[in-house]
């Protein structure tokens, strides 16, 4: 069975739970992933050291086996853009095996970049607790087990704010079903948004399920989260970001 075969099924919603009025979520993604022309040192890191770090097709039934060693708790991250988010809980947490996701082309140029120096993209080491998936995440949800995750992170995502794409967002109702099937019980999934109309949807999607705990967001960014590159550009501009935890129940 290929990853995209994988296993779909997810928790059903209780009847208690109010449906959200949106389309299902389009099986392709709409952001860019190719930027400007690829530099030859960013044509390295994705021919020579990505395939160092990507997360194994052969790991997904038991993901813990995807790391160098074995961790102690599995944690992704969906769509970390230039990866500081992600190099920053890595090197903060380094037991834990962290899986760190993103589509675009340049922003894993950008993370690459920062762990192995120039010229040594196929010989630098490169860490042993930290695995890219650079496709869809979805995807990687989909193929996941049942209760492999201990956290989720999901920083600042697109937030297609015109109605008509709110069937491209992130959170949505079909997908915080495939997140809550791989959370563990107790896991937390964090969630930032500096996007009044994501601020406003996220707190809607969430009021209409039954899957996680849900608190009211924090403004000021709680200790533990460190920043990213999109919440310094929303600060810049003076929008107030939200920090969300959801505890899966
Ligand atoms: C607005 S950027 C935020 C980047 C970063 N988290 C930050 O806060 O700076 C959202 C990122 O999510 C990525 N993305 C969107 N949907 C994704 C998906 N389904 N799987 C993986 N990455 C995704 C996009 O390519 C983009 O780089």
């Amino acid at each position: 069975m290929t990853v995209r075969q994988a296993s779909q099924a997810v928790p059903a919603p209780r009847e208690s739970a109010q449906p959200v009025a949106v389309k299902a979520p389009p099986d392709r993604l709409y952001g860019r992933q190719r930027g400007h022309p690829l530099r030859p040192r960013q044509q390295r890191l994705l021919d020579l050291t990505l395939p160092r770090l990507r997360l194994a097709e052969s790991a997904l039934a038991d993901p813990a086996r995807g790391f160098g060693r074995a961790p102690s708790e599995i944690w992704l991250e969906v769509g970390f853009g230039g990866g500081e988010h992600s190099l920053a809980q890595h090197a903060s947490h380094p037991d834990v095996g962290y899986i760190a996701s993103e589509v675009f082309e340049n922003g894993l140029c950008s993370l690459l970049s920062r762990l192995v120096p120039d010229g040594q993209e196929d010989t630098a080491p490169v860490p042993d607790r930290l695995r890219l998936w650079d496709e869809d995440a979805r995807i990687l949800l989909r193929a996941l087990p049942d209760r492999s995750l201990d956290r989720m992170f999901l920083m600042f995502p697109d937030p297609w704010p015109k109605a008509r794409h709110a069937k491209r967002r992130f959170v949505h109702p079909e997908t915080i079903r495939l997140v809550a099937r791989v959370l563990k019980p107790g896991a937390t999934w964090r969630v930032a948004s500096d996007d009044p109309t994501y601020q406003a949807w996220v707190e809607e999607v969430m009021a209409a399920q039954d899957l996680f705990d849900t608190a009211p967001p924090a403004k000021i960014r709680p200790e533990g989260w460190p920043p990213t590159r999109y919440e310094a550009k929303a600060l810049r501009a003076g929008r107030q970001p939200f920090y969300w935890v959801f505890t899966r129940r």
